[in-house]
């Protein structure tokens, strides 16, 4: 019975794609630069693009669960194709996001969204996890800090409860080979809610040199993250920390609440990745 991991070169498709292959489950690890993906001795490979139906049905031959890194162009198809190959369950990643208010005409939130509506429609088995902000998005500061500049934030008391995404490849994990998740749609959270200021304070306390922030109006933001993203996703990223600019955030599901261990912290996600933010 074979698991298929989607997404493969991902953070946690990787985190996954380990813990199965320790377990000794036979895995395929699909990835659309299939090349470039390095899995442990054993794994099988295979090209997965999720708006190219045609690499579908090799990827899922034999597949009975699929571990899905969300993508609306091709769901239709992969959905089709998933069924015909006989796979019985998908564990989504999806994101807390699709909980929002407004998150169908929300450009991040509607890409998970539509991808939950498109598999619950369907006679799929689905478990949707939806994790909150990745403590690995603090990635994106390392640039700065290497070069000892300020990190220059619109909203540098937003709350969020980021989550160490080995956590969530615990929380998959359960979810591909347990039966306490099978079905359900769970939020996952970190263990604390933490401001953009409380988490470069820890990363400045795991490095050992200080992190000045800089505190920039909404308007420079919008300009200097229009350089890397697509504007609908600047404005969608502004607002979610705009609102998010009012005191702590719910912590929600975590390791603690569904598998009865403590969830990984920010700390530990700063000190596993300290070197990230000394390098130039
Ligand atoms: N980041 C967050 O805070 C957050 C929060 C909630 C939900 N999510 C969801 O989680 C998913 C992944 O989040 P992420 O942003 O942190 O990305 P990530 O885990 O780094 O995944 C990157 C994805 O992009 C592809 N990819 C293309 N080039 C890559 C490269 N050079 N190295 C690694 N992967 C590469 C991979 O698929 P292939 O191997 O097939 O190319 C993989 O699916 C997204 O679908 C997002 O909606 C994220």
């Amino acid at each position: 019975m074979t698991i298929l991991i989607t997404g493969a070169r991902g953070k946690v498709g990787q985190a996954i794609i380990s813990r199965l292959h320790r377990a000794g489950l036979t895995i395929r690890a699909a990835s659309a630069e299939p090349a470039e993906l390095t899995v442990p001795a054993g794994v099988e490979v295979a090209e997965l693009v999720l708006d190219r139906p045609e690499t579908f049905d090799s990827a899922l031959r034999g597949v009975r669960q699929v571990f899905l890194y969300p993508q609306p162009a091709g769901i239709h198809d992969l959905i089709k194709a998933a069924q015909a190959a006989g796979v019985e369950h998908v564990v989504l990643l999806s994101s807390s996001s699709v909980l929002g208010p407004a998150a169908e005409n929300d450009p991040l939130a509607s890409h998970s969204l539509k991808v939950e509506r498109a598999l619950a429609d369907s006679d799929l088995t689905c478990t949707f996890l939806r994790p909150d902000a990745f403590a690995s998005n603090s990635l994106g500061w390392a640039h700065f800090t290497g070069r000892s500049m300020p990190i220059q934030l619109a909203y540098p008391d937003a709350h969020i409860v980021p989550i160490h995404p080995e956590d969530i490849a615990d929380i998959a994990v359960e979810a591909l080979t347990g039966t306490s998740l099978t079905g359900r749609s769970v939020t996952l959270t970190g263990p604390e809610s933490l401001t953009f200021r409380d988490q470069l304070a820890i990363l400045a306390d795991a490095t050992g040199s200080e992190i000045p922030v800089e505190h920039i109006t909404r308007a420079q933001a919008e300009q200097q993250m229009g350089n890397y993203m697509p504007v609908p996703m600047v404005s969608s990223l502004l607002n979610l920390w705009e609102a998010a600019d009012h005191g702590p955030a719910a912590i929600a599901d975590t390791t603690r609440t569904l598998l009865g261990r403590p969830a990984r912290t920010f700390q530990q996600w700063a000190r596993e990745n300290v070197g990230a933010f000394t390098q130039h």
